[in-house]
C-alpha cells in the first residue's frame, strides 16, 4: 500500500526556520520521492480560527502568506495538493460524529491543548475556554482520517493530536466498520529539529516571542537577526574558552550546517567537531561563527526567496492553484464521510435496507 500523507499550519503568520526543520522539509523530502499516492497539505485556517475569533482578518491575510511560504520551500502543485480547510464541508461534519466517540476529561487532558490554554491566558474561571478551542483535536483527527492518511509529518508538539485521532480511529472502527485508517507520527529524527530554539536562546522559534527568522526574511533582515544572537555570555573576550551547549549558533549550527559548507566559508576548518574544539578552548571569536552561521542560511533561503517574488508576481496562480486542490480534497473527504455516514447507518435516503427494515415493522403475517 503506497502513503497517504496529510500534514497542515494554520495561517497565523509567515512560517520560520523552525517549520522548516520541523516539517516543511520532510514534505518536500517526501514529494520528491514516490512511494506516496497522496501528499495533502492543508492551511488550517478554521483550526486557527478557534483561538483567533475575534481576530479574522489575521486569518485571512496569511492564508496567502502560507501559501507562499509553501511554494517558496519547493512544494510543487503537481506533487502536492494544498487546500483551504474551511473549503471542505466534510470535515466539520466528520467532527461532529467523531464528538460522540471522546469525552470532555479526555479532551481537557490533552498537554498541547492545556499549555495553549495557558499561553493564551483563557480564565478557566471566568470566562471559559471556547468549545472550539477546547475541542479541536476532534477536528485535528477529522483532518487526518477524512483523507485516509497514514503519515503525517509535524513537530513532536503536535503527538497529543495524532495520539487523540488513533483513539477516534480506533473507537468508531470498533464501534462502527473499519474505515478509517489509523495514522503515525513523522517527526524529525533529532528532537532539535522539532523545537529548534529562537535567536534569544528561548526553547522555541515562536513568532508571540518574536525571535524568529522567518523565510520571506531579506538579507539584511536575516544578518541583523544572526549578529544579535544568543552565544555564550561567559565567553567574553576571544581568548576566553566558550560554551556549545545552550549556544544558539552552534545549535543551529549542528542542524543547518554541512561540512561542504567549511570549504566554502570556512577553509580554515573541516568540519563542525573542529570548529567546536576551538571555540571550547578559545580564540575563536563570536562574530566569526556568526558569519558562518549567516552564510549557510543565506544559501538555504536564497532560492526560497526567488521562488516567493515569483509567486508574489502571480498571486492569481497562487489562489488557483488552492482552489483546485480544495476541489480534490472535497472529491476524497466526501466520499469518507459517505463510508462513514453508511457504517453509521445514517445515509437513509440511498441505503436499500432501511425501508425493508422498516416495513418489517410494521407488516403483519
Ligand atoms: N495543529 C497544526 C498546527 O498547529 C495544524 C493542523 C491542523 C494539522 N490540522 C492538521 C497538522 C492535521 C497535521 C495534521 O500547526
Amino acid at each position: 500500500m503506497k502513503n497517504i500523507i496529510l500534514t497542515g499550519d494554520r495561517p497565523t503568520g509567515r512560517l520560520h526556520l523552525g517549520h522548516y526543520v520541523g516539517s516543511l522539509k520532510e514534505r518536500v523530502k517526501m514529494q520528491n520521492e514516490d512511494d506516496y499516492e497522496s501528499l495533502f497539505v492543508m492551511i488550517a485556517d478554521t483550526q486557527a480560527l478557534t483561538d483567533n475569533y475575534g481576530n479574522p482578518q489575521k486569518v485571512r491575510d496569511n492564508v496567502i502568506e502560507v501559501m507562499l511560504d509553501y511554494l517558496s520551500v519547493g512544494l510543487e502543485p503537481d506533487k502536492t495538493t494544498f487546500f483551504i480547510q474551511s473549503a471542505v464541508n466534510a470535515l466539520p461534519e466528520l467532527t461532529t460524529y467523531y464528538m460522540n466517540l471522546v469525552t470532555l476529561p479526555r479532551v481537557l487532558r490533552n498537554p498541547t491543548v492545556k499549555s495553549e490554554i495557558k499561553a493564551r491566558g483563557f480564565d478557566e474561571e471566568k470566562e471559559g475556554i471556547p468549545v472550539g478551542f477546547a475541542t479541536y483535536p476532534i477536528s485535528q483527527a477529522s483532518d487526518i482520517t477524512a483523507f485516509k492518511a497514514n503519515l503525517v509529518p509535524v513537530g513532536d508538539d503536535q503527538l497529543p493530536m495524532i495520539e487523540q485521532a488513533k483513539e477516534i480511529v480506533k473507537s468508531f472502527n470498533t464501534t462502527y466498520q473499519e474505515v478509517l485508517v489509523t495514522p503515525k507520527a513523522v517527526i524529525p529524527e533529532e528532537k532539535v529539529c522539532s523545537r529548534l530554539p529562537g535567536i534569544d536562546g528561548n526553547a522555541k522559534m515562536s513568532k508571540s516571542l518574536g525571535n524568529c527568522i522567518y523565510l520571506a526574511d531579506d538579507t539584511e533582515t536575516v544578518k541583523k537577526k544572526i549578529k544579535s544572537m544568543y552565544t555564550d555570555p561567559l565567553h567574553i573576550n576571544i581568548t576566553d574558552p566558550g560554551h556549545i551547549e545552550g549556544n544558539t549558533v552552534f545549535t543551529y549550527l549542528d542542524v543547518f550546517c554541512k561540512d561542504e559548507h567549511f570549504a566554502k566559508y570556512l577553509p580554515e576548518y573541516h568540519n563542525l567537531e573542529e570548529l567546536k574544539n576551538h571555540y571550547q578552548k578559545g580564540g575563536l571569536g563570536d562574530v566569526k561563527i556568526k558569519n558562518f552561521l549567516f552564510a549557510i542560511i543565506e544559501e538555504l533561503l536564497t532560492p526560497f526567496r526567488e521562488k516567493r517574488a515569483f509567486y508574489e508576481q502571480h498571486l492569481d496562480e497562487v489562489l488557483e492553484i488552492l482552489k483546485e486542490g480544495s476541489a480534490k480534497a472535497n472529491q476524497v473527504a466526501n466520499q469518507t464521510l459517505l463510508e462513514v455516514k453508511e457504517a453509521m447507518g445514517i445515509t437513509y435516503f440511498d441505503d436499500k435496507n432501511f425501508l425493508i427494515e422498516q416495513n418489517n415493522k410494521y407488516t403483519k403475517i
